[in-house]
């Protein structure tokens, strides 16, 4: 196996090529293109020690090119939605190109999920990858150097991104890994258990914009503090973490009781997107002939909360000019639960 080697993937239409880069670390590993610095694969062990691949991908560049899911890919200028397609800092009106009807959606037509990263360094069990976003790209001020170090170790998946930019400019890293914790190609995720590290969330109106409050989950549908069945639910919302405090801490438990495998979610980020897949009909053929439909997977992505530079009350987005950004969000992996 190619193992810390890189492969090359496919080939961009014009010519330049999107490459491969395999890690492992104990029973895990993962693959990762430098299309969309995307994570395209990613084998735990089940309860029996079977490898199971949890992560959706695709065989081809090409099915990559031509799905619109964000499958796997990383997410910037902006993750989720700005409303209107526009924002204002210092006193100064950016437009945004639209891509969800009037709003902007994970940083518009052509964001970082649909450029080709650079590998930076790599090891056995991780790599870093970059890219360079222009002044201007999509709307946003400043030229904006990214990177996203991906680390197998421990039994997760870390990823931390860090950026920096030429002009006080908008930040909001993440990752749209889609989950299915029962075998990427197993179809529903209806059977699997979840839990949200979450008393409060943003809700939202019909297109996904948040109205601005913050409300208590007490006593709705939105309160996923204990363990429980997904069931028919769907959900497309952004929660907010308790105990934001910039340090790493638990978000969010999910858990397939075929497999026994659980995924524990930990972000040093003050908000997390849970998003059951809604849209994924439509979704060209997976890897190895799978087939990926609605609520075929799940995507736990940490976040500044969608909208929140038109939000006072949310935590600020914001990256000034000369500051560092970083963030870390980290996937945990094991089987069953340990009791105490
Ligand atoms: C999610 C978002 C969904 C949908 C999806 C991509 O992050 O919350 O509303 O846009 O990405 O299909």
């Amino acid at each position: 196996m190619n193992e810390g080697k890189k492969t090359v993937f496919g080939y961009m239409p014009d010519g330049v090529p999107v490459e491969e880069v395999l890690l492992t670390d104990g029973a895990i590993s993962c693959g990762i293109i430098t299309y969309g610095g995307a994570l395209r694969s990613l084998t735990v062990p089940d309860r029996n020690g079977q490898p199971v691949d949890v992560a959706l991908g695709f065989d081809t560049l090409e099915a990559y090119l031509a799905q619109d899911k964000y499958i796997g890919a990383i997410i910037g200028r902006y993750a989720n939605r700005i409303g209107g397609s526009r924002f204002a800092l210092d006193g100064k009106e950016y437009p945004l190109r639209s891509n969800d009807g009037a709003n902007h959606l994970h940083g518009g037509p052509e964001g970082f999920d649909k450029q080709v990263w650079r590998i930076r360094a790599q090891t056995r069990n991780s790599v870093t990858l970059s890219l360079n976003s222009p002044d201007g790209q999509e709307g946003y001020p400043g030229t904006l150097d990214v990177t996203a170090t991906y680390t197998l170790a421990d039994r997760a998946l870390e990823i931390v991104y860090q950026a920096k930019s030429s002009r006080t400019t908008l930040c909001n890293l993440t990752s749209h890994a889609y989950f299915n914790l029962s075998g990427h190609g197993s179809g529903s995720i209806e059977s699997h258990q979840f839990r949200l590290s979450a008393s409060r969330y943003t809700p939202a109106d019909e297109n996904l914009i948040p109205t601005g409050a913050i409300e208590s989950v007490k006593g709705t549908p939105m309160d996923l503090r204990q363990l429980q069945p997904l069931g028919a639910r769907e959900y497309d919302h952004n929660w907010v973490i308790d105990g934001w405090n910039s340090a790493l801490v638990p978000a969010a438990l999910a858990w397939s009781p075929d497999t026994g495998i659980y995924m524990e979610t930990l972000t040093t980020l003050p908000g997390i997107q849970f998003y059951t897949g809604n849209f994924l009909d439509g979704c060209p053929e997976g890897k190895g002939g799978a087939a990926y439909g609605r609520h075929g997977a799940f995507c736990l992505e940490t976040q500044y909360f969608p909208d929140s530079p038109n939000h006072s009350r949310f935590p600020s987005a914001v990256l000034q000019v000369g500051e560092i950004y970083e963030s870390k969000t980290a996937y945990y992996f094991d089987t069953e639960f340990k009791t105490g």
